[in-house]
Parts: structure tokens; sequence; C-alpha cells
């Protein structure tokens, strides 16, 4: 019987999945890799993970890779982004490289290559190798020096087996939860130190787009951004203020960097009201003009539902992007309740619309979209896991990206968060987010229902 596809995708349209080396590979055996930040904090601080869970092991992609990559092809993927950890490269994150590190990586890529997949190799998820991080991390531009080296390395030992590349994986994630809300490492509350982190970080991607496009001229390289749309809960314009404020903050910081070569000027109005103005150069800004990504990648979970904010922050007080706007629960959203993140599928559509109508309509791929789910194991009927929600989830997205993609986006792959069941942050394995389920206690992996049914997805190109 002929299956009927109502939501077919352009041709080569890429479908796959995306996962992270800290939170897949694990670190032992070390075979000479050195500390990164997570690797420190898990060491002093063990209780802020959940279930005393840290990174050492993560989903053992080190040790089971070989056989872990089989499963690429059954859950019909074309496509698959992982990232190399700077501190297992280069140990103390500069100087001699770990040469475990590239046979390692060398043999893993050529793996996946030889499955027919294409790699999508991302060079930071979130780990700073924690010697740099002991003198100042992202905030010593000593850094972005040692960031450029790292990444010239990558593309010189690795560039025969990896085209496509991205910088970063949502850079403004460590600037807040790292400098603003202590949910990372270096827990720190320090408004100037976030803004300096941001631009070392958008100075850093820039040289590595220069790099990358140096070293091999047909090689396409990206930055990877949480691209939250902000809703105003209402018409009135201190609502539609806030969110066009919150966008500045959480989308176009980098955004706009990275597409356009440039900070939005209000955005630059407002750190200097605030007296944050990060340390720059001119050649600097040059660099960042000069060096734009090739296409973008966008992760997609929620969308921001933002007021006015309640009251008007003491002038005093430190500052934060929250004095301009709220965070608010709008009635009747649906929700994840497992991860306690909102399910609103149109933000991919007006995403799209965005990047299609403000940024040249750049070409752009979904790189992360996925459903972390609390207590998964009672799902498994018969030795699976009928993950039916994750299905509902991705197909009711999938229906915004075809509508967008029809209305013009220039959108080419759709990558699921996440490949196997991996070890997430201070969540550690609360939530699973995979096609194939990992068990803990046995460490067997068994494709869900969900793996099946993307596979369908990719032979048909649409479902
Ligand atoms: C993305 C990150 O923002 O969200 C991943 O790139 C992360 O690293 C994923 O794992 C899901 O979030 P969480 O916190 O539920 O693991």
């Amino acid at each position: 019987m002929v299956k009927q596809i109502d939501y077919t995708f352009p041709q080569g349209f890429l479908w796959g999945s995306s996962t992270s080396a800290p939170q897949s590979e694990g670190t032992i055996p070390g075979d000479g890799k050195g500390l990164n930040n997570w690797d420190y904090w898990y060491s002093i601080d063990p209780d802020k993970f959940h279930n005393h869970i840290g990174p050492e092991k993560a989903a053992e992609f080190y040790q089971n890779y070989q056989e872990d990559i089989k499963f690429l092809k059954q859950t019909g993927h074309t496509v698959f982004r992982t990232s190399i950890q700077w501190a297992r490269l280069l140990p103390q994150g500069t100087g001699e490289v770990n040469q475990k590190a590239v046979e390692f990586y060398r043999d893993m890529f050529r793996r996946i290559n030889a499955e027919g997949v294409k790699l999508m190799i991302n060079l930071y998820h979130f780990d700073i190798p924690f010697a740099l991080e002991e003198q100042g991390g992202w905030e010593n531009k000593a850094t972005v020096k040692a960031y450029e080296e790292y990444a010239k390395i990558c593309f010189k030992e690795f560039g025969d087996l990896v085209d496509t590349w991205i910088t970063f994986n949502e850079p403004i994630v460590p600037v807040e939860c790292g400098y603003l809300y202590q949910y990372h490492y270096p827990c720190k509350v320090d408004p100037k130190a976030a803004v300096q982190v941001a631009y070392n970080t958008q100075l850093a991607s820039a040289l590595a787009v220069k790099a990358c496009h140096e070293a091999n001229p047909d090689h396409k390289i990206s930055i990877v951004l949480n691209l939250t749309p902000a809703y105003p809960r209402s018409s009135h314009p201190a609502d539609q203020k806030a969110a066009r404020i919150a966008e500045l903050f959480q989308a176009k910081s980098f955004l706009d960097p990275s597409v356009l070569g440039e900070y939005p000027k209000e955005l630059v109005e407002l750190v200097k009201k605030h007296d944050l103005t990060p340390d720059t150069t001119p050649e600097e800004l040059a660099i960042m003009k000069e060096n734009t990504v090739d296409f973008l990648g966008v992760n997609y979970y929620q969308p921001l539902r933002v007021a006015a904010p309640q009251y008007l922050a003491n002038p005093e007080s430190p500052f934060f992007p929250t004095v301009y706007y709220d965070h608010y629960q709008m009635p009747g959203r649906k929700m994840n309740p497992h991860r306690g993140w909102e399910i609103y599928e149109r933000g991919i559509y007006d995403i799209a619309m965005n990047l299609k109508e403000n940024y040249d309509n750049i070409e752009w791929i979904l790189t992360e979209n996925g459903m972390g789910v609390e207590g998964e194991e009672k799902f498994k009927v018969d030795g699976m896991i009928h993950d039916d929600y994750r299905i509902d989830f991705i197909k009711g997205h999938l229906k915004e990206l075809h509508r967008a993609i029809a209305d013009g986006a220039n959108c080419q792959g759709y990558l699921l968060w996440t490949f196997i069941d991996c070890w997430s942050w201070l969540n550690a394995f609360k939530n699973r987010y995979g096609l194939v389920e990992l068990d803990l206690k046995t460490a067997e992996k068994t494709i869900k229902k969900s793996g099946h049914w993307f596979k369908e997805l990719s032979d048909n190109n649409g479902f």
C-alpha cells in the first residue's frame, strides 16, 4: 500500500539529530582529556547536579561510538551534529595537542562519513577547558586567542573529513547562566562581565569563521542560536516595548553581529546607558563586520512570553535584562509538564519569517527541537518505549516548518534533540530526549517508536 504523504519537504532536505560531546562522550577513560568547567564544577559541588550524576560517564559515546553510529541509519539520519571537546583535544586549552583525541575524532568522523551521513561539527557546546576558566575564562581576551588557535587546529586535523562547522552553540546561555543567574559555572552575578563575555564570544566566533574560510574556502560555517521569539502579553505599548527589548537581548545580541556583522544600535545604546560597554577595538569590530556566517543554525524549544515589568528596578540596583521585561505565564498555553517548557509550534514559523524578512533570507537549519520527558520507562511496552507524544511533538513543529518553507523560508533541514538519550547539565538524566533509549542500569540501547517513525519520515522526506 502506498502511504499518503501530506507534508513533503524540499528535495535534499536534511533529517537527523544533534548532540554534544560533553553530554554524550563522557570522560572515562580519560585518554589525556583535560578538565573542563563541568568536570571541575561537579568535583566541587556535586549537589547541584540531579541525583548527583556528573559528566564523567555521560552516555559513554567515547567507548561505544562504533556501535552507536549504527543507530544513525536505523533511525533515518542523513545528517548528524555533535561537537568536539576542546579540553579533550587541548587538555590545557592551548599548547600540546592530545593525539588520542585526534585519533578518536578522526575515526568517529570517518565512520559516520562511511555511513553516508553528513557531519555538522560544533567547536563549542558550553565547555571551556578549566585551565582557561581559571585565568578568567571568556572574560579574558586571551581565551579568544586560545579559541582561535583551537579552531585552526580543528580545521587542520579534521578538515578532510568535515566540511560543515559551527562556532558556538547557544552562546547567550553561558552568558546568562554563568554571569547573571548562577546556573552555570562560574556562577557569578556580574552584568559587566556578562556583556564582555558576550562580546568576546562573538569576536571568537568571527575569528573562527575567518580561519575556516582561510583553511578551506569551500567549507561552510555557522553559529547555532536559540532564537526564542518574544511575544508581548498585549498590544499595550509597554508590553510591546518589553517584547522588543527581550528579543534584543535574547536573540539579536548574537544574531545581528553573526549575520549582519554589527550589533543593533538600540542594544549598544542600552548597554552604554547602564555603563556596561565592553572593551572593544576598531580592528575587532572590523573582524566581526567582515566575517559573518555562511548559514545559521536555529534551536527552538519554546517562546518567551513577555510583559512590561511590574515595577521599575531601583536605578542603584545591578542591571539585568529583566529590568526591562517580566516573564508571564500565558493562560491556556500548552505545556510539556516534564521539562516545564511551553509547546508553541507556531514559534518556528515566526522565526522563519523573521529570518526571511530581516536577515536576507539567510539559509538556515533547525539544529535543535525536542521534547524532554521524565520517567519514560513507563511507556515501555514489549521492550520498546512508545513515545507517541514525541512523534506528535515533531509533527506539530514540522507542519509549521512546512508552512514556512511554502512561504519562502530558506530552511534546509530538521535536527531533533537528540540521538541517543544523553546527560544534560544540571538535570543529568532526568529528562530523556532521544530517538534511542539508553537504559542506565543495563547500558542497553533500544530504538524508541519515535526512532522508527523518524526513519520513515526521512525515507519519505515527509509524513
Ligand atoms: C539546548 C542545549 O538548549 O537544550 C542542549 O543546546 C540541552 O545542550 C537541550 O541539553 C535540552 O535542554 P535540557 O536542559 O532539558 O537538557
